[in-house]
């Protein structure tokens, strides 16, 4: 039991805040794929811990130098051999914990080429580490192939995700494709009342403005404001945490001020800072204006891996031969294919008997308590407070428009 003992040092040394729940080292991971996915103006939505939880997949399959980028690029070479597996697992089962409470569905699978014979060991760490199966299709067939996968996903996503792929992402010489979905429903702690939701300008980054669903609420929430000392992100921004039911999952909003753009923020935006975030907003009465929103992206993890520093599973060069038998051709396998859509639905919603006092009076003369209005584009970050891993990341830059003959013109 080396590898315990090893650990258990490392989970006492500084930078751990618990000995039995592991803090997701993948963070830095997750800030790089957002700022490689910045840039234009539209809404971001991805799962980094979906995408982190993919690549152990197949790391569990791959040796030598396939092995190491993977490691390298998701934070784990620090890491004794063969500990991330563990570590995935139980931040897995960390959000799996509380699930009575919000609605979670990571849909991982590894889809084969039918015929190619596996390594029962891999199959059957896959279903311990990753609960995830190995499914087998024949490639051959890419329509076949796209609606067998698509209803897969379907099926492990509420119904949320659809048509993920099509014929044409396959070809005759697929043999492994990688497929990673997520979806997320939470009720508010503190939960918006509907009758409080107003049609409102939304103003974007362009100067343009758009009327969309705004909701509105009074209450405790976490809250900070920040500042990074220079001029570049625009001075001070605020930071609102806003915890779900059961409160071990929360979203963070980064916004900056009205007339600064979400792009001169974002720079600024490094691992070590959702940290600090986190560890300094305070508890205390806070007057939020939020959109409501729904984000939905569909992302091609190879190129956006490769750029990464993940590379060789793409080529021929892939070295995946832990996933197959000895006697198989592993060797030939390498990943086709590997995207990841995300979707993520932000309305007042709550379960009945919602919280929160009577009906309060909508007033921008009067601010009594520190108030975030998100009437322009921001930033945020869906986590789990226990272990820091991020379930989501993205930005709005665009919420949903109400057509103007929709909306009652009692603007606020
Ligand atoms: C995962 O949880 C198990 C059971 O609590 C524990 O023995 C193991 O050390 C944990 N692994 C990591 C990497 O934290
Ligand atoms: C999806 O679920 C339905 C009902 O459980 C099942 O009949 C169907 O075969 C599933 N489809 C896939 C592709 O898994």
């Amino acid at each position: 039991m080396l590898i315990l003992g090893l650990l258990s040092i490392l989970l006492l040394g500084p930078g751990y805040r618990a000995a039995d729940i592991p803090e997701d080292p993948t963070a830095e991971f997750s800030v790089r794929l957002y700022h490689h996915m910045q840039g234009g103006d539209e809404n971001i939505i991805f799962s980094p811990l979906s995408v982190a939880l993919a690549l152990g997949m197949v790391e569990l399959g791959a040796r030598g130098a396939s092995l190491t980028e993977i490691r390298q690029a998701l934070g784990f070479s620090h890491l004794p051999k063969d500990v991330e597996f563990s570590m995935l697992q139980n931040l897995t089962g960390a959000l799996y914990e509380d699930d009575a409470r919000y609605i979670i569905r990571l849909a991982n699978s590894l889809f084969l080429q039918s015929g190619v014979t596996f390594n029962p060991t891999f199959l059957r760490l896959m279903r311990k580490l990753f609960r995830a199966e190995v499914e087998t299709v024949d490639f051959s067939e890419s329509a076949a192939v796209a609606e067998q996968i698509n209803g897969w996903v379907e099926n492990h996503t509420e119904g949320k995700i659809r048509d993920l792929l099509s014929a044409d992402d396959f070809s005759s010489v697929t043999r492994l494709t990688l497929v990673n979905a997520v979806y997320f429903r939470g009720s508010w702690k503190n939960q918006f009342r509907p009758e409080n939701t107003r049609t409102f300008s939304f103003s974007k980054d362009d100067g343009s403005e758009v009327q969309t669903l705004m909701m509105y609420q009074q209450g405790e929430f976490y809250y900070g404001e920040f500042s990074d000392g220079s001029s570049e992100a625009g001075g001070v921004y605020q930071v609102l945490e806003m915890p779900y039911e059961g409160e071990d999952m929360s979203m963070l909003i980064v916004l900056p001020r009205q007339e600064v753009p979400l792009a001169a923020l974002e720079p600024i935006i490094k691992a070590p800072l959702l940290e600090e975030w986190a560890n300094n907003v305070k508890r205390q009465k806070v007057e939020v204006y939020l959109p409501k929103f729904k984000v939905e992206q569909k992302i091609d993890l190879r190129e956006t891996l490769q750029d990464l520093g993940i590379k060789k599973i793409f080529t021929k060069d892939a070295d995946l031969s832990a996933m197959t038998g000895e006697m198989a051709d592993g060797k030939d396998l390498f990943i086709g294919k590997a995207v990841q859509k995300a979707y993520l639905e932000v309305t007042e919603e709550g379960a009945e008997g919602a919280a929160g006092s009577g009906m309060i009076a909508l007033t921008r003369t009067l601010v009594l308590y520190p108030q975030v209005m998100a009437d322009h584009p921001f930033f945020f970050v869906i986590r789990n407070r226990r272990t820091g891993s991020i379930l989501f990341m993205g930005r709005v830059m665009m919420p949903e428009v109400v057509e103007s003959s929709d909306f009652d013109n009692d603007s606020m």
